[in-house]
């Protein structure tokens, strides 16, 4: 099984950015955790901050991964392109949240990708990943 993990904007700086609402563990660190769980998925990881290459990253595993985890970061709340991106594509998508966007602020409770996924997982940290991970097991 082939699961693409794909972080939007500002995601490279978890540990670091308010560690209060998204922790103190780095993203790379909490992936080393998450292969050596699952040591029968083959994982790819891809992150960026520019929109256009999100939605390149989907066209390039979209038809080949078994899954895609996506957190899209706060081009969630403002991204057609990247909810067309995740129609477009034939691998099913897992929408990911590592706070309770429904917790915050109004604009967050707005999402682009939400009606395009096969289902969101938000809110409990860095398990999200995990959670996801594991809802594609199951299949
Ligand atoms: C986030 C929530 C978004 O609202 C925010 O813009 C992020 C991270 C999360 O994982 O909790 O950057 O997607």
């Amino acid at each position: 099984m082939k699961i693409s993990i794909i972080n939007g904007p500002n995601l490279n700086l978890l540990g670091q950015r308010e560690p209060g609402i998204y922790g103190a563990q780095s993203f790379l660190d909490y992936f080393d955790t998450l292969k050596n769980r699952f040591p029968a998925v083959e994982f790819d990881y891809f992150q960026s901050n520019v929109e256009g290459e999100i939605i390149d990253a989907l066209h390039n595993v979209g038809f080949s991964s078994d899954g895609i985890i996506l957190n899209a970061a706060a081009y969630t709340h403002t991204s057609v392109g990247i909810g067309d991106a995740i129609k477009a594509i034939d691998t099913s998508v897992i929408e990911v949240h590592i706070s309770n966007t429904f917790a915050r602020e109004d604009f967050r409770h707005t999402s682009y990708i939400t009606p395009h996924v096969k289902g969101i997982i938000v809110g409990f940290g860095l398990d999200v990943y995990r959670l996801a991970v594991e809802s594609f097991l199951l299949k």
